[in-house]
């Protein structure tokens, strides 16, 4: 089985699912020190790494840094979940075709910020979550796998949020595995 590196930014509640799907987390690392998901790596005997983008010159030193603890850990495939950085290229080749997202909507429509909002912005009637390889881009790689799920009446970012959160804690594990097996590859040139 491949050994998995988590990069977070927050909360950590898709972290907590990769975990609870027995998943083999090597690692977690987060650029953001008072980030919940730490405590989470850490109640499961996890190693939880700071690594704060602050303290770093520049992005290229700042990946260095956590490809360097990727490496110590022998993780062979990245999941960001809820990591609030776009990945540069020190990371992407590194990894290249290695690393995995999970988006709260529908790509690629709503890519960036706030896509819960954008969505409801834009009167859709259908939104969801997204799985997907990284790439140089804001959440432009290949797609994996989606969930869809209804917008409803009188749905708020907040109310919209939960029930894609939902999905995303369903669809992430099980995108990771198929990848992890083998089963799924990106095969484009990097
Ligand atoms: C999720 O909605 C994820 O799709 C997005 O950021 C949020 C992270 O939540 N990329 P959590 O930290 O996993 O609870």
């Amino acid at each position: 089985m491949k050994q998995i590196g988590v990069l977070i930014s927050g909360r950590g509640s898709n972290l907590q699912a990769i975990i609870d799907a027995g998943l083999p987390v090597a690692v977690v690392i987060s650029n953001d020190p008072s980030a919940f998901g730490l405590e989470r790596a850490k109640k499961h005997n996890i190693p939880a790494v700071i690594i704060n983008h602050k303290d770093y010159k520049d992005k290229n030193t700042y990946e260095l840094e956590i490809v360097k603890v990727l490496q110590k850990h022998k993780v062979d495939l990245v999941c960001l979940a809820g990591y609030m950085r776009i990945v540069g290229e020190v990371l992407l080749q590194n990894y290249p075709n290695k690393i995995l997202n999970i988006h709260p909507a529908l790509l690629p429509s709503f890519p960036g910020l706030h896509s819960q909002k954008q969505a409801l912005a834009h009167g859709v009637k259908i939104s969801g979550c997204t799985v997907h390889f990284v790439d140089e881009g804001c959440d432009t790689g290949p797609i994996i796998m989606q969930a869809a799920v209804p917008v409803v009446e009188n749905d708020t970012e907040e109310t919209l949020s939960a029930r894609i959160l939902e999905q995303e804690h369903i669809i992430y594990p099980q995108a990771i595995k198929l990848v992890c097996e083998g089963r799924i590859k990106n095969e484009k040139k990097v």
